[in-house]
C-alpha cells in the first residue's frame, strides 16, 4: 500500500480523504523512532546549520509530541555508545542517563553499546532489547522482546544482534553472546503476530543480509542499518515496511500508522529536525551540568599529569630510552606480540577502555604510567617497564641503580596480566622462550 501511495500521485488526495473521513474506522496509532545516537550527547556546533539536536532539546521536542499524541510509543534501534575517542566512556555514561529520561518504551542493543561492558550498560535504566543474547550475564538487563500496549494497540518489539559483526570477534570471544540462529526470534515474532500485535524488529543489517535466517512475513515492520545523520524513506520490502534512522541524533522519525485487525493499511512518514526553536529541556539542566562539571575535572586532572610529565618526575622512561643501552634486547621486544599489544586494542575499537588499557599498556594507574595516547605516547604496548618496572632512576644511573621489578621472578612479572581469564593457556615453559632475550 505504501509504495502506491508514494508513486500514484493522483491516489494521493483520495487516500488522504479516505484515512481522514469519518467514516472509516480510524485506529491510528504514532511511532517515534530514532537509531544510531553513536555516542553524540550533543552534536557539536561547528557546521553552519549551528547544533542539531541533542538529549535536552530531544526531551522537549518529545515532550511536546506526547502532549499532543498521548498514545504514541517511541523506539530507538539503539547505537547509543561511542568508543573513539579518550572522552566517549564519560559522554556514555550521560548519554545512558539521559535516555533513561527520555522514557523510550524499547531500545534495541548494538554492538558498540556492549564497548564498556554488560555493567556499564547496566548503570541507567534503559529498557534494551536483544531477541538473540546467549550470554550468560546480563540476561536480567536485556529482554528478548517488549511488549508494548497503547492506545488499545499492542506493539511486541525485537531486535537482532547480528553475529557476524561482533568488533571482537577472534579476539575474546564475544562472537557467541549473540546467538548464529533466529529460530528463537522467529517464534517470537510469529507468536506475537498471531495475538495481534504489530511486530517491529531492529538491526544494523539490511533486509536482503537478514533473509534466509530471519522471518521477514512475520515482521510488520524493520528497523534497518542506520545511515549516516539522514533518514532514509520508507520502503516496503514483501509485507514489511522498511524504516531505516539518520545517526548522531539530529532528528526523530515519526511514522503515523493506520491499522485494521492489527496490520498496516496505510502510513505516512515524517522527518523531525530540531533546530534551535526548540528549547532545551529544563528538566534536563542539572544532568547537563553534571556531565561538564565531571569533563572539566578530567581535564584538569590531565593537565597536571602532562605537567608532572614533562618536569620530568615520571619514573617510566619508555622503550626508546632502554634500546640506547640494551640494543639486541630491544630488537627481540621489538618483534614480539608485546609491541603490538596497543595496536591490537586499537584493532577492536578498546583503546579508549581502562578496563583493557592495563595490561596492554606501561604502568596504567601507577603514578606516571599510562593516561591515553596523546600524553603518554611513548608507553603504548607492553614494554621492557612493564615486566622490569620503572627504570628512569636505572637509566639515568648508567645501568648502575637496580629497576623498580628487580629481584621479580618471572613468574610473577607474567601473572600481572597473564591470567586465567586473559591468557587461558599460559605456560612459562611455553611463553618464555617466544620472548626470550
Ligand atoms: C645508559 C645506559 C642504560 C640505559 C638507558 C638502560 N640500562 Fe639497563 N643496564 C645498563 C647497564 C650498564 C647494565 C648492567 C649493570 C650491571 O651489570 O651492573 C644494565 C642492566 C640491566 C638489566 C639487568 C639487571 C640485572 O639486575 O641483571 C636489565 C633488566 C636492564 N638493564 C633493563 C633496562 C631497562 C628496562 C631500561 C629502560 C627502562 C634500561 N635497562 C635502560 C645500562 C642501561
Ligand atoms: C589482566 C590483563 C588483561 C586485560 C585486563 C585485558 N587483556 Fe587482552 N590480553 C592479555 C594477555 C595476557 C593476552 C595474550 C593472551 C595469550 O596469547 O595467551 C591478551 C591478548 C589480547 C588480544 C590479542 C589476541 C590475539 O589474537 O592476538 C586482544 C585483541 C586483546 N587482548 C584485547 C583485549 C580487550 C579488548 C580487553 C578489554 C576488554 C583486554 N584485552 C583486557 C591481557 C589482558
Ligand atoms: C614480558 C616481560 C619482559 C619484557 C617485556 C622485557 N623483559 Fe627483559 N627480561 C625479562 C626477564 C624475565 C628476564 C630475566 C631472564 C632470565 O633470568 O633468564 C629479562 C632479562 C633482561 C635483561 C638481562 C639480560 C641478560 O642477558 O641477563 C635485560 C638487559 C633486559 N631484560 C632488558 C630488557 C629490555 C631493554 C626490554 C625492552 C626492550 C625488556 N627487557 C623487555 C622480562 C621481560
Ligand atoms: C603488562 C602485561 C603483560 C605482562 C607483564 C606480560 N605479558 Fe605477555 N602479553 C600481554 C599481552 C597484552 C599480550 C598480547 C599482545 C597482543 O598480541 O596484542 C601478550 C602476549 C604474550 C605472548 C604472545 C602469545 C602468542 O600467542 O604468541 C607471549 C609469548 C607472552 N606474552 C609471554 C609473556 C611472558 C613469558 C611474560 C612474563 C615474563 C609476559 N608475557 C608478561 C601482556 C603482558
Amino acid at each position: 500500500m505504501g509504495r502506491r501511495y508514494r508513486f500514484v500521485r493522483p491516489l494521493v488526495a483520495l487516500l488522504l480523504w479516505s484515512w481522514l473521513s469519518p467514516a472509516v474506522a480510524q485506529e491510528n496509532l504514532t511511532l517515534i523512532y530514532s537509531g544510531n545516537l553513536d555516542g553524540e550527547l550533543e552534536p557539536c556546533g561547528c557546521s553552519d546549520e549551528g547544533n542539531f539536536g541533542g538529549i535536552k532539546r530531544r526531551a522537549s521536542l518529545l515532550a511536546t509530541l506526547r502532549t499532543e499524541t498521548p498514545g504514541l510509543i517511541a523506539l530507538s534501534a539503539g547505537g547509543l555508545l561511542s568508543s573513539d575517542g579518550p572522552g566517549d566512556r564519560l559522554k556514555g555514561e550521560y548519554i545512558l542517563k539521559g535516555f533513561a529520561a527520555l522514557g523510550y518504551d524499547a531500545v534495541g542493543l548494538q554492538w558498540r553499546d556492549l564497548a564498556y561492558g554488560t555493567e556499564f550498560v547496566a548503570q541507567a535504566d534503559v529498557p534494551w532489547v536483544v531477541s538473540n543474547w546467549q550470554g550468560n550475564e546480563a540476561t536480567e538487563i536485556f529482554a528478548s522482546q517488549r511488549s508494548i500496549s497503547r492506545a488499545g494497540h499492542r506493539v511486541v518489539f525485537f531486535s537482532w544482534l547480528d553475529p557476524e559483526a561482533s568488533p571482537m570477534r577472534e579476539a575474546q570471544g564475544t562472537h557467541s553472546l549473540a546467538s548464529e540462529s533466529a529460530k528463537a526470534l522467529n517464534a517470537g515474532l510469529k507468536r506475537a503476530r498471531q495475538a495481534g500485535g504489530l511486530t517491529v524488529l531492529a538491526t544494523t543489517q539490511t533486509p536482503a543480509q537478514l533473509i534466509g535466517r530471519v522471518d521477514l512475513s512475520q515482521v510488520d515492520i524493520l528497523m534497518q542499518r542506520a545511515a549516516y545523520e539522514v533518514y532514509g524513506e520508507p520502503k516496503m520490502h514483501g509485507s514489511t515496511l522498511v524504516i531505516q534512522p539518520g545517526s548522531r541524533g539530529m532528528r526523530l522519525g515519526r511514522l503515523d500508522l493506520d491499522l485494521a485487525d492489527g496490520r498496516i493499511k496505510h502510513w505516512r512518514h515524517t522527518v523531525l529536525p530540531m533546530p534551535e526553536s526548540i528549547p532545551d529541556a529544563p528538566g534536563m539542566q542539572a544532568w547537563y551540568d553534571e556531565y561538564n562539571a565531571r569533563v572539566k575535572a578530567d581535564y584538569l586532572k590531565k593537565v597536571d599529569i602532562r605537567k608532572a610529565r614533562q618536569s620530568g618526575q615520571s619514573p617510566f622512561v619508555g622503550e626508546e630510552r632502554c634500546q640506547q643501552c640494551h640494543v639486541p634486547q630491544h630488537e627481540t621486544w621489538f618483534n614480539s606480540q608485546h609491541a603490538v599489544a596497543y595496536e591490537d586494542l586499537e584493532a577492536v575499537n578498546k583503546a579508549f577502555d581502562p578496563a583493557c588499557i592495563r595490561c596492554h599498556t606501561v604502568g596504567f594507574d601507577l603514578p606516571g604510567g599510562f593516561v591515553d595516547m596523546n600524553i603518554t605516547g611513548h608507553l603504548l604496548g607492553v614494554q621492557c617497564e612493564s615486566c622490569h618496572g620503572a627504570g628512569r632512576a636505572h637509566a639515568e644511573a648508567g645501568g648502575r641503580k637496580p629497576l623498580a621489578n628487580a629481584g621479580w621472578a618471572k613468574e610473577q612479572m607474567c601473572a600481572q596480566c597473564h591470567t586465567q581469564p586473559h591468557s587461558p593457556g599460559f605456560k612459562l615453559d611455553r611463553y618464555w622462550p617466544k620472548i626470550a632475550h
